[in-house]
């Protein structure tokens, strides 16, 4: 039978909870055509194999295999995007969300209740018990800073536990950001036209396999995706924190340079190299911390993807410092000619360094799955003299 629901469940190294997880679906579920896909970002832990040996079992069950692609927003839509069934819902693999509330989610989009119903933690009856009074504050935080975007009287749009209708997300997909982790937020934010919804309470468990991937950039991340929604359509918001690490690093340059001049001593041309040097790799490292997180470089990558930044930053330099000067021999005032190069120079050091250096193209990655299923692994190794 065609699946009615399809329930997207992102997954980063859930091995022990999918299968609790599926077993919990299959007998909350009774009656219901569903099926459940996940959506893995290259889990090293063996959730895959998991999963392969689920979906072969099970026809309801399917999932992706993500390579070179990141972030559990990205993630959900992929899931829903392999989706055919008129009803789309989102849920996590650890356990946290109540899979009982699932049928009630599924009854009032059937009956034209709403287009989109959340599992809410802030309404009657909903609650997180387990929550530490500061995470619990954080959380309230971020929730008031999402009114601005959201168009809808939500009371938890943090919320990780959602079912919408096909209809909405087909109205939202071409417009969401799917950077961060705040789906549901972002789908609100999208969407065109007015959205009904619905909020069932239902209480956050606690964790008990595995840990929680969300880590200490997760409140930068969302203001990026606050950010995105409300000024993106204008100006893309990597470039903007692009150009704020760039100004970071001029300042770093002036004061590096003015102390080797005036306080060391040096000469001009040792003192502008040593601060070049130092704003270029402050730089990139800036820039692949924040700008570049989903697609951040690590290991040998970095080492390389710092020399190709030095070469992208000293065309950037030339084109920059050709522009000012033709601007400025054209009588053009050395404030304009000089701030017209350093755009040309941005723009230019943002898109070719966001293609050369952090480019989309995958990265193969070490294996580290569990060796001992690999019998070419199990083979001692001779070295050349035995
Ligand atoms: N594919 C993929 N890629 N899955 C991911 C990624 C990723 O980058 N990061 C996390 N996940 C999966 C986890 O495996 C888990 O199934 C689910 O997404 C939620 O991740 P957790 O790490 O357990 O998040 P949390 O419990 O801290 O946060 C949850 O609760 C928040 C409410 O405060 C999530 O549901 C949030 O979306 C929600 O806002
Ligand atoms: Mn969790």
């Amino acid at each position: 039978m065609m699946p009615e629901l399809t329930i997207v469940v992102p997954t980063l190294n859930e091995r022990e909870n999918v299968p609790r997880l599926v077993e919990r679906l299959d007998r909350v579920l009774r009656g219901i055509a569903w099926e459940a896909v996940f959506v893995d970002d290259d889990s090293d832990d063996g959730t895959l194999e998991v999963l392969h040996d689920l979906a072969r079992r099970d026809p309801r069950i399917r999932y992706i295999h993500r390579i070179g692609r990141a972030g559990l927003s990205s993630a959900c839509l992929e899931g829903m995007a392999s989706s055919s069934a008129p009803f789309l819902a989102v849920m996590d693999a650890d356990l946290q969300h109540d899979e009982r509330l699932l049928s009630d989610m599924l009854e009032a989009l059937r009956g034209d209740e709403a287009d989109l119903v959340v599992g809410s933690r802030y309404v009657d009856g909903g609650g997180m018990a387990g929550w530490s009074g500061p995470r619990k504050m954080l959380s309230r935080i971020a929730t008031l800073l999402a009114k601005p975007v959201l168009r809808v009287r939500l009371e938890d749009p943090m919320s990780g536990f959602f079912m919408l209708t096909r209809a909405l997300y087909r109205r939202s997909v071409r417009r969401v950001s799917g950077q961060g982790f705040k789906l549901l937020l972002d789908i609100l934010a999208s969407a065109a036209g007015a959205v009904r919804v619905k909020e069932l309470p239902f209480e956050f468990r606690n964790r008990v396999s595995g840990v929680s991937k969300l880590g200490s950039l997760v409140m930068y991340e969302y203001f990026l995706l606050l950010a995105d929604k409300l000024v993106g359509r204008y100006i893309p918001i990597r470039f903007v924190i692009f150009c704020a690490v760039g100004c970071f690093g001029a300042v770093l340059h002036l004061s590096v340079l003015g102390s080797l001049l005036y306080l060391a001593g040096r000469d001009f041309v040792f003192a502008q190299t040593v601060a070049t040097i130092m704003a270029m790799t402050v730089n990139f490292t800036l820039n692949n911390i924040f700008t570049y997180r989903a697609r951040q470089l690590k290991g040998w990558d970095l080492l390389s993807g710092l020399f190709f930044f030095y070469a992208v930053c000293a065309v950037g330099a030339f084109v920059n410092i050709q522009v000012a000067g033709y601007l400025f021999g054209l009588h053009v005032p050395w404030w304009g000619a000089g701030l017209m190069g350093a755009i040309i120079g941005s723009v230019w050091n943002y898109g070719v360094s966001s293609i050369v250096v952090w480019s989309r193209q995958l990265q193969p990655r070490p294996a580290r799955r569990p060796r001992s299923k690999d019998p070419a692994r199990l083979r001692p190794r001779r070295s050349a003299g035995s």
